[in-house]
């Protein structure tokens, strides 16, 4: 695998600077969750430039790319990146700033998606060097419910052909470049939207035996609700309730309003016990309010499903990426209770989801995804388009 790995080196560094271009493009040209109309175009053209096969507008503004090795029939993996950014303003003040006010590519998917053109790239021209097929997968969408890669799957972007184990990354921040990292099993959280209004009387707050308070009820689910993860919840199962947002619809100083608003977030690692949890959530919520005479509507918007990377693929990935970037710079990672739409594709086939270092505190690059200060070190794009390339052509090994 020796020669393997140093031509996938070469032709990485090669193209290391066109790289760096094109992630630079696309930080500077952010689009919204299903947005992503110039992102999408932009993909399929650097494409059509590398002679790779393609089609364009998948859910949206997706595309997928298709590498055939020899006997491409042998066997079909899949590589996904994701390409949308987020409603932030970004604050760093960089020549690749973002031109487009208020959009951002904080979450990394500029990166995502400039390494995985470099890596369809690489694969393309060793296209001679494997057996089977490689498909890459462009997708819109990820930050927002239901996510891209959900209508993917259901317009069968895992048909046709159809591939029997699926790899993507993602940027941390938190991890040194030069580095990767990765879980094999449960690695992310389900995330669920939870909306409840509370229903009362509204009336003079000099006067609550003539009202029902939203509030005073509001107060008692959410001290109740938490009940739900210290009372009801396996403690090996990590489980997570946060409320965000809580509101009166009217209201002041001497006026009971007549409406409370409050919205949070569900999250854990259990499917079964997510299943349990809503109903639990939603009987101690209702079963508050109706004791005190108040109503509760209770609404959830199910998200992402638990993440789990698949044991056996992740070991190998593991191992591949060890041979690559040498033991020292391939790490376990601990599990994380944010959420990602790659669990789709998990649900579907085995799949390993791993983590790209990006930070470096020498040159002061720590912050956090998600935050108008996120940015990279760009090095980590040669680690990058090498490692996913090296990881599928091994992986496409019988
Ligand atoms: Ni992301």
């Amino acid at each position: 695998m020796s020669t393997v790995k140093s031509k996938i080196e070469q032709l990485a560094r090669a193209g290391f600077k066109e790289t760096i271009a094109i992630r630079r493009h696309l930080h500077q040209h952010p689009e919204l969750s299903f947005e992503e109309i110039q992102t999408g175009r932009f993909i399929a053209l650097k494409l059509s430039e590398m002679g790779i096969e393609h089609s364009h507008g998948m859910a949206g503004n997706g595309v997928v790319a298709v590498i055939r090795g020899n006997k491409p029939e042998s066997k079909v993996i899949a590589l996904r990146g994701d390409m949308d950014a987020l409603p932030i303003k970004e604050a760093n003040e960089v020549s690749y700033r973002s031109k487009n006010e208020g959009v951002m590519h904080a979450c990394g998917h500029d990166v995502h998606t400039a390494s995985l053109l470099a890596t369809a790239k690489i694969l393309h021209s060793m296209r001679n060097d494997f057996d089977g097929t490689i498909k890459l997968i462009f997708q819109p969408g990820e930050e927002k419910s239901p996510g891209g890669a959900s209508i993917m799957i259901k317009e069968g972007v895992l048909e046709n052909p159809a591939p029997e184990l699926i790899i993507g990354q993602h940027v941390h921040p938190s991890l040194q470049t030069g580095k990767v990292g990765m879980r094999p099993g449960i690695y992310m959280a389900s995330a669920d939207e939870l909306y409840l209004t509370i229903k009362g009387r509204g009336g003079h707050a000099a006067m609550p035996q003539d009202c029902i308070d939203p509030i005073a009820v509001a107060a008692q689910i959410l001290v109740g609700l938490q009940q739900l993860v210290s009372r009801f919840a396996d403690p090996t199962i990590p489980t997570v309730l946060s409320f965000g947002k809580i509101h009166s619809e009217g209201g002041a100083t001497n006026v009971i309003p007549t409406e409370v608003k409050i919205e949070g977030t569900f999250r854990t690692m259990n499917e079964a016990w997510r299943e349990k949890a809503h109903k639990k959530m939603k009987k101690l919520a209702i079963g508050i309010a109706e004791s005190f005479g108040a109503a509760c509507e209770f609404s959830i918007i199910s998200g992402y499903p638990v993440l789990h990377n698949n044991e056996s693929l992740t070991t190998k990935v593991m191992e591949f990426a060890q041979e690559y970037l040498g033991a020292e710079n391939v790490e376990t990672l601990p599990i994380r209770m944010t959420a990602e739409d790659f669990a789709f594709y998990a649900q579907e086939i085995p799949a390993c989801f791993y983590r790209l270092g990006t930070g470096n505190p020498d040159k002061n690059i720590t912050a956090p995804v998600h935050s108008a200060n996120f940015d990279i070190d760009e090095d980590s794009l040669l680690i990058a388009a090498g490692t996913m390339a090296y990881l599928a052509i091994r992986l496409l090994e019988k």
